[in-house]
């Protein structure tokens, strides 16, 4: 059974309605299955969960029992899809799991930000260190350029030989200027597959080997995905999630809304939320179409554009991602004096809080024109972050084929760079 579920109670769709798309989303699954639609090179990601290679996934989980072991802090080098999946999955877990000797993981080579690579020198001190480079192309900027630094610093530290045996680089099999200093300077190395693109490869090395440092299952997160993979490829349409979501999707896009706001009640989802944003951000914005990916995280955010989603530009819809059972532990206790006027709340857990605050704000919001859907799985945890993971990729090639775009490519990322290049000076880039 899928324990990823939807609820329509307040997503102002009827049966309807979202029949109307079933068809449609049919068609789009059958072509994505068959491998007929366009960006059918880089579908190596559909039958991952079961078809992974086993040595590598035997390498990597040997990889992160020594980076336990040697390291207290451990540095993830990369942009876009080649970190967002493994922070995710980090911080999703993050209370979950209990693993001895996990070192602090910072990540890095995301951004151009001085400060931002300086906290994390300042954060590692003295203390032993290991990096994972992750870049498919192996020439991306950002990462590129905080590789080189952390490089130092560790052959700074440990000397060449030592540096090496503390690096651990994540790219193409056989290109890229990674691949060839990786086979130069003798890290290990593990493999991106060529049919796998960025944000659709967190089941891959890119995100395993972050993930299995943090001593998160890696068994069980793909488990959890493989479980996905069955429900999404054969379940008809009243049973399969992903495919009700994407219908969804396209009747909010056919009522006109332009933004899909993914809203959390549990921070601990933020990187989650982020990861979600790239997926359909890159995957669908593109020809002048898609939704734009916006995040929120409530009840926090309910104090900052609550009033905007409340009565702003009606030109969005909601889906709020819930765990079902969440931590219980924290009960709020009666009070002698109760000048807080809490009483009433005496004996209720604060889950229980969270959740009304959950089904009023979807309640006035839907009665405000910002209809939602509740996207429900179980608990956090390895098994149902795979099928999270799994049912949103998928999810995404359905839409992005009934959106009539290539779900798999993103020129437009290439913009900036060329700009950037010209300034910067880089040669081949000049005006
Ligand atoms: O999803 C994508 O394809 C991108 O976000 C890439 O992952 C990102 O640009 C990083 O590229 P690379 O792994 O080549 O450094």
């Amino acid at each position: 059974m899928s324990e990823v579920t939807l609820d329509f109670s307040h997503s102002s769709a009827s049966a309807e309605d979202l029949e109307k798309y079933k068809e449609k989303t049919i068609e789009a699954r059958k072509i994505l299955l068959d491998g007929t639609g366009a960006g059918n090179e880089y579908l190596g990601w559909l039958r991952l969960p079961v078809e992974y290679d086993r040595k590598e996934f035997a390498r990597i989980k040997a990889a992160a029992g020594k980076i336990r072991g040697d390291s207290e802090a451990f540095v993830v080098i990369g942009i876009g899809g080649s970190y967002l999946g493994a922070h995710a999955a980090i911080e999703f877990l993050s209370g979950t799991v209990k693993h001895p000797g996990v070192p602090d993981i910072y990540y890095t080579g995301n951004n151009f930000s001085t400060d931002s690579i300086i906290s994390i020198i300042e954060a590692i001190g003295d203390r032993d260190f290991s990096v994972n480079v992750i870049s498919k192309s192996g020439t991306t900027t950002e990462t590129a350029i905080a590789f080189r630094i952390f490089k130092k610093k560790l052959e700074e530290k440990y000397g060449k030989e030592g540096a090496a045996d503390r690096i651990f680089a994540t790219t193409d099999a056989k290109k890229g200027a990674l691949k060839a200093m990786a086979d130069e300077k003798g890290y290990t190395t593990f493999t991106i597959p060529d049919d796998i693109g960025g944000r659709y490869s967190v089941l891959s090395a890119v995100g395993l080997l972050p993930i299995a440092v943090s001593g998160a299952d890696i068994d069980v997160l793909m488990q959890g995905a493989a479980k996905m993979m069955e429900i999404c490829a054969g379940k008809e349409f009243e049973e399969n999630p992903a495919l009700q979501y994407a219908a969804y999707r396209h009747f909010m896009t056919d009522l006109k809304k332009t933004v899909e706001v993914l809203c959390i009640y549990n921070p601990s989802m933020g990187s989650f939320s982020d990861w979600w944003r790239q997926l359909y951000g890159e995957s669908e914005g593109k020809d002048g179409k898609g939704l734009f990916p916006a995040c929120v995280t409530y009840s926090t955010d309910l104090h900052s554009v609550g009033q905007f989603i409340q009565e702003g530009s009606r030109i969005m819809f909601e889906t709020i991602l819930y765990a079902e059972n969440s931590n219980n532990r924290i009960i709020i206790e009666a009070d002698e004096e109760n000048a807080d006027g809490l009483n009433y709340l005496a004996g209720k857990t604060l889950a229980f809080v969270n959740k009304c605050a959950l089904k009023g704000t979807a309640e006035a919001h839907e009665a405000g024109g910002t209809p939602g859907i509740l996207i429900r799985f179980s608990k956090k945890n390895e098994f149902t972050l795979g099928q999270l993971f799994y049912f949103f990729e998928f999810a995404c090639g359905i839409s992005g084929y009934m959106l009539g775009v290539n779900p798999f490519d993103q020129p437009g990322v290439e913009f900036y760079k060329k700009n950037m290049f010209r300034l910067l000076g880089k040669p081949g880039f000049e005006e």
